[in-house]
């Protein structure tokens, strides 16, 4: 298709992305214009989570298997959606890490392939970055701004600098706050994913009947830690089976109030920091990421603090704060603009922190060990 249609631009980039880290398929086209405002021709998404059921949890052989089943039809769709076709990309991106090796793997040599076929640049994204800056692609936001990521990977607190530029100010010494919403629906027989089932059956339930910890508040550098809380919660629904709906809902509404406490607490620790002992401006904006962020009660909380702070916040809308391939395009359209692109040659890589210099968190048992 050429010029003249109206799904491309005059002036405007077009990528491709392609997310496979861990249990959701996903592909995207996204355009920028010459202004850098971000536009979404396509993105579609498809989960995995009834292949996983069974199993209580993501498999990560299952997972590469699913996503070598379904890419290329997700990608067609995406193509066919945005109605732009193969000479009309001037790149194809990839999450080409953190995540489960196998997925990235499909992902990633299938972005290659397109690559070389095409002859248009390949652009490996962090899909941790991915989330740090779909801001920029809903809200038009550019750093520096203070980041608080929660994934069901990660739970994280960094300065964004710049595309690229991280300085990671708190991590969690052990689960990731998705992780333990997930991990609490599982002992109490909800359903998967674990937090948005969570959310569900917190909306009726008491919060004040069950007292559960409040790990980390009050320490002096933001990190998280979430494991005892899920023990908490193991305890407390253990004295009561068999458990009533009402016995879940309450304990689902305790456990959201006291992780609502510790990120709050968590995040005013950051603001301070980043204020007190950085100097930095970013403080002034606060920028939610990953599929937690889509909890009502925890976005909640954290608009009451900006506005205590007098700080911005801003929340990508949920489906794209779960993972998607909008925001592994618009990253890549980001590396794209400042010229960065990868070789075909690029591995993917399980483990691919955003700010390599960061020390690890004391209690987290990686003391002296680069993560
Ligand atoms: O960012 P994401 O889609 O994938 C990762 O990169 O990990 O995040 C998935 C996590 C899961 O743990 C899921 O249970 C959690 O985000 N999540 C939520 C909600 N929606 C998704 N947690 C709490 N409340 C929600 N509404
Ligand atoms: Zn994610």
């Amino acid at each position: 298709m050429g010029a003249g249609k109206p799904s491309k631009q005059h002036g405007d980039s077009l990528v491709l992305g392609i997310e496979t880290s861990c249990d959701e398929t996903a592909a995207a086209v996204v355009g920028r214009d010459a202004a850098g405002r971000g536009r979404i021709l396509s993105n579609i998404v498809r989960s995995q989570w009834e292949k996983h059921r069974a199993y209580g949890g993501v498999v990560p052989e299952i997972a590469a298997r699913a996503h070598v089943e379904c890419l290329d039809a997700i990608i067609g769709e995406a193509m066919a959606a945005a109605g732009v076709d193969w000479d009309d990309l001037d790149g194809v991106a990839a999450t080409a890490g953190p995540g489960l090796v196998g997925g990235l793997i499909v992902g990633l040599m299938t972005a290659k392939a397109i690559a070389l076929a095409r002859g248009i640049p390949l652009i490996a994204v962090n899909h941790l970055e991915a989330h740090a800056l779909t801001v920029g692609l809903t809200d038009g936001i550019a750093p520096p701004y203070l980041l608080l990521l929660v994934s069901g990977g990660h739970t994280q607190l960094q300065l964004v600098l710049g595309v690229g530029r991280y300085e990671r100010l708190g991590t969690t010494i052990d689960d990731a706050l998705g992780e333990a919403f997930d991990k609490t629906a599982k002992l109490l027989g909800l359903g998967m994913p674990g937090g948005p089932a969570v959310e569900k059956a917190a909306a009726a339930g008491d919060a004040s009947r069950f007292a559960l910890p409040r790990p980390m508040i009050g320490r002096s550098e933001p990190h998280f830690s979430f494991a005892g809380l899920k023990t908490a919660v193991r305890q407390q629904a253990q004295a009561l089976v068999p458990l009533s709906t009402q016995d879940v809902a309450d304990l689902c509404a305790a456990f959201e109030a006291a992780v609502t406490d510790v990120v709050v607490d968590r995040t005013r620790c950051a603001v301070k920091m980043t204020r007190e002992r950085y100097d930095s401006p970013a403080w002034r904006t606060l920028v939610l990421a990953g599929g937690v962020a889509a909890n009502m009660r925890i976005k909640a909380g954290l608009t009451a603090l900006a506005a205590a702070e007098g700080c911005q916040i801003f929340v990508p809308p949920p489906a794209l704060c779960t993972d998607n391939g909008a925001m592994i395009a618009w990253a890549g359209l980001k590396h794209l603009a400042e010229g960065r692109t990868d070789p075909l040659t690029l591995p993917a890589r399980a483990r691919w922190p955003l700010d390599p210099d960061a020390v690890p968190a004391v209690g987290s048992g990686r003391l002296g060990v680069k993560v």
